[in-house]
């Protein structure tokens, strides 16, 4: 997809659920163009750094092991901090000091794992919002909920989609109809921007109502910048939802989907009974890609022709994007226009 911005855009991006980095474990990664190891060390902290050793350019992911909270290159042994700084070389009385591998900022949340992207490596400039408490008008105790990985968990991998893209997905109360099967025809009942985040309540008209004002449902919805948004249900069930995409390279994004449910009263198994997950498959899991057949086959319009209902949600959601997009586009993309 052609698109007249950058794949680089700055801010927190999901790249997978806590269970698939254990302990002891390095495993390759690659986001936004650049090769990553991932580990988590011997204390159980989690590391992301640049991928490639700086002694003679082997790939840490690929056959590095940890050493208490080390990265242990392959090649020829020698020992990486998660400062990214050489920690040790095994033939030698002294490490070299001055080498260093670039630091990925990572955050773990409720089993979702972030990472914090500038496009210069600078530092996290604001936080990853929390799922839970950003929604207090909710219960908030995840112990409530059945943990969302693996049952309730889905992804989809190099799917040619830029983030922003799945961004305007947010004004776009009319495509559930279409795309989405909704019965009804869902509205944008508020919207507003509060710090870095782009924040919308949708509401889904009550059918059996003869009030158009009266919602069978609210979907309060927060877009953490242009990684995604996490979302709070409030109608006949109240889950959470976080739905993340992650740009692979200047072409494709990975996209990660993970849904909160509510426990039965009195369950506190750590797997969802049948007929909770049955439910779940068949209201949300089953649905979640309906989009991308649109997304894939996109292509990217900077001046649309707008329906009255959309348009003034949809000229200010690419204005607050704007404020991620901290350098030009590159190669193909720097020509769509
Ligand atoms: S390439 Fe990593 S230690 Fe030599
Ligand atoms: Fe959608």
């Amino acid at each position: 997809m052609k698109v007249p911005f950058t794949w680089k855009p700055t801010g927190w991006y999901m790249i997978g659920w806590s269970p698939e980095f254990p302990t002891g474990q390095a495993r390759p990664l690659r986001y936004f163009g650049e090769d990553l190891v991932a580990y988590r060390d011997d204390h159980g902290d989690l590391h992301v750094l640049q991928a490639h050793c700086r002694h003679l350019g082997a790939h840490l992911g690929h056959g590095g092991k940890v050493n208490g909270d080390c990265i242990e290159c392959p090649f020829h042994g020698w020992g990486w901090g998660p400062d990214g700084r050489n920690r040790y070389i095994p033939y030698q009385d002294r490490p070299n000091r001055a080498a260093q591998l670039r630091v990925w900022p990572v955050r773990e949340q409720y089993d979702c794992v972030f990472l914090w992207h500038h496009p210069d490596g600078e530092p996290p400039r604001w936080e990853m919002p929390d799922i839970f408490t950003s929604f207090p008008q909710f219960d908030t105790d995840p112990a409530n909920y059945y943990s969302p990985y693996p049952e309730f968990s889905r992804r989809a991998e190099r799917e040619p989609v830029h983030p922003q893209i799945v961004a305007e997905n947010g004004p776009d109360s009319v495509h559930f109809q279409y795309v989405h099967r909704a019965t009804v025809r869902p509205v944008v009942l508020d919207w507003r921007i509060v710090d870095r985040e782009w924040r919308f309540l949708t509401g889904w008209p009550d059918a059996r109502s003869d009030d158009p004002d009266k919602m069978a449902l609210r979907i309060h919805s927060h877009m953490f910048g242009l990684g995604g948004a996490i979302s709070a249900f409030e109608g006949s069930s109240n889950h959470r939802l976080i739905f993340a995409v992650t740009p692979v390279d200047d072409t494709c994004s990975n996209m990660f989907y993970s849904i909160w449910w509510p426990r039965v009263p009195g369950d506190d198994g750590d797997v969802p009974p049948d007929d909770v997950r049955a439910r779940v498959e068949k209201e949300f899991l089953i649905s979640v890609w309906d989009d991308l057949d649109i997304w894939r086959y996109q292509e990217y319009i900077e001046h649309p022709t707008h329906a009255t209902v959309d348009a003034r949600a949809y000229v200010e959601l690419r204005r607050w994007a704007t404020q991620f997009y901290e350098v030009p586009p590159t190669g193909d993309a720097a020509t769509a226009r």
